[in-house]
């Protein structure tokens, strides 16, 4: 769905320099309750005109470099509040005739503000208060029509404002944790000087989302791959809210499936929900692709193009079962809002890295479905939020993130019926020792690895040669990087010997202890 659909509430543009903090801001913003949107750096101002504020990243780059991210100097005029933060403020003060001095030092890291002027930004804060720097470049002169309303010991301009314009600026960031204070300016940017009322919720999200849905949809029929990961199950559950059997779940077996995650998908989707299911048994197919394969590219090229011909498959099935013969006009995803973000990449941002996403992409053209992205605009744990007030349970909502290709990915080497069982079992050690003992939330990910190594070992009188399992535990915000669990000892403990003395095949459990970079999450 584009984003500039009907929207009831006030939006609020963030414009994107280049800064790791970017989507930090997006957060914050939503955290007062208010929606705002990523947007380019260049967006013009006839796009802008329909928010009711607008934010300036920071950014590394310096506004004297030639390749430096520029924005349309019509936004300074259009009369909607403007927050310049940072690199914001500095192409604030470059653009309307005030001075910025280069520097190749940073000011770099906390420092205090005092209030220096009356201003709105900081209504009921303190005279003093804790920031965060992280600048190279700083303001040295204002420009006409601004006055400075809160200075550092290393800047006279670290806040300033022209209120009749009505733009200000911030030389720290109140969007970081280390800005204890910077919630309260924000929300005094939104509420006091942009005038929004915290009305986002996740509950008017669902609503409105809805009645677009339907609004969109009108008589054609979705259909939505359901992988039981949070995204997929989230979508359809909304979906189906706004238009019930006009929906179609195509939930695809391709033996990779951790225990009985077939049947749990089924039982809750099918059963609970009752959402119409179609369950695609194709493990036969995809197990007999992968026979002989060891190469992990080559395996995940094979599930890839399996699921698009299964899926294909399935679709004309749907289509044909479908007594008015109504094609299915829609496909539905659930593409989050961050898959959507990332794409905004800004050359020599190191915080701009483009992550492969894993959704159906690549469906082929002849299909020609119009795509149905109820979650483009969503943070993760918005969605999340979105999925308890529909009523999915804890064990969805909150579940870890399961690769697309599966259990292949964690099979090392050669994929057959054997190695999968050994991998099935202790995964399941892992999982329900992992809730047990009140783990399994805390972490990314806990997961087990079978490895293509057999080692010695002895079992009551007889000497073993059998296969080793490597355990998987990691702590991460998004994927990108993660570092390993210290995970008490004792756990560790009870699932090794768990795995060692419950699974036939193994007869040695290693624990990982290697962070990304430069190592990944999965081994494949
Ligand atoms: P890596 O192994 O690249 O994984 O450090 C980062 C995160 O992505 C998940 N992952 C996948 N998810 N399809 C997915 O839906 C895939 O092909 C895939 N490969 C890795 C992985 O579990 C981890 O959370």
């Amino acid at each position: 769905m584009s984003s500039g659909n009907a929207f009831s509430h006030s939006r609020i543009a963030i414009l994107d320099f280049g800064s790791q903090y970017t989507q930090v801001i997006a957060r914050r913003v939503r955290e007062c309750r208010v929606y705002s949107e990523i947007l380019p750096h260049h967006a013009s101002a006839k796009r802008l005109s329909d928010f009711v504020g607008i934010i300036l990243s920071g950014g590394p780059a310096s506004v004297f470099s030639p390749a430096a991210p520029q924005l349309d100097p019509a936004i300074f005029s259009l009369g909607i509040p403007v927050l310049g933060i940072c690199y914001g403020v500095q192409l604030m003060a470059f653009h309307l005739g005030g001075s910025v001095e280069f520097s190749d030092r940073r000011e770099y890291g906390a420092g205090s503000i005092k209030i220096v002027g009356q201003s709105d930004l900081f209504q009921s804060l303190p005279p003093e208060f804790q920031v965060w720097n992280s600048h190279g470049d700083k303001v040295t002169a204002l420009p006409p029509g601004f006055r400075a309303v809160g200075a550092t010991e290393n800047s006279p301009y670290a806040a300033v404002e022209d209120t009749g314009r009505r733009l200000f600026g911030l030389q720290f960031h109140p969007e970081v944790a280390h800005t204890p204070l910077g919630k309260e300016v924000l929300e005094n940017f939104l509420y006091r000087i942009c005038g929004c009322k915290p009305d986002w919720t996740m509950g008017s999200f669902i609503e409105e989302s809805c009645q677009e849905i339907r609004n969109k949809v009108q008589d054609d029929k979705v259909v939505l791959g359901l992988s039981g990961g949070v995204d997929s199950s989230v979508a359809a559950a909304l979906i189906h809210r706004a238009i019930g059997d006009q929906l179609t779940c195509i939930f695809v077996n391709n033996g990779l499936l951790r225990a009985r995650e077939a049947e749990t998908v089924q039982k809750f989707f099918g059963e609970n929900f009752r959402i119409r299911l179609k369950y695609v048994d194709a493990s036969e197919r995809f197990l007999g692709r992968l026979v002989g394969v060891t190469d992990p590219e080559q395996k995940r090229k094979i599930i890839g193009e399996e699921f698009i011909r299964v899926f294909e498959t399935s679709t004309k099935e749907l289509t044909a079962e479908n007594e008015q013969g109504h094609r299915y006009r829609y496909l539905a995803q659930g593409t989050l809002y961050p898959d959507v973000i990332e794409s905004i990449a800004i050359d020599g941002n190191p915080a701009a890295v483009i992550k492969s996403h894993h959704n159906v992409g690549g469906l082929p053209e002849k299909m020609r479905f119009e795509l149905l992205e109820p979650l483009r605009q969503l943070f993760k744990d918005e969605v999340r939020q979105v999925g308890l007030e529909l009523e999915l349970p804890k064990e969805i909502v909150f579940r870890q993130p399961f690769p697309g290709p599966g259990l292949a990915v964690r099979v090392l080497g050669e994929v057959n019926d054997e190695r999968l069982r050994i991998l099935r079992q202790a995964d399941e050690i892992v999982v329900s020792e992992m809730k047990a003992a009140d783990w399994y939330y805390k972490v990314w990910q806990s997961f087990a690895v079978l490895l293509p190594v057999q080692s010695v070992g002895v079992m009551g009188d007889q000497r073993t040669y059998e296969n080793t399992v490597a355990l998987r535990i990691v702590e991460s915000q998004d994927g990108m990087t993660a570092d390993w669990v210290r995970i008490p000892f004792e756990i560790l403990a009870r699932i090794s010997s768990r795995i060692s003395n419950e699974v036939k095949g193994v007869n040695r459990v290693c624990y990982d202890i290697s962070s990304k970079p430069p190592s990944t999450i999965e081994w494949e």
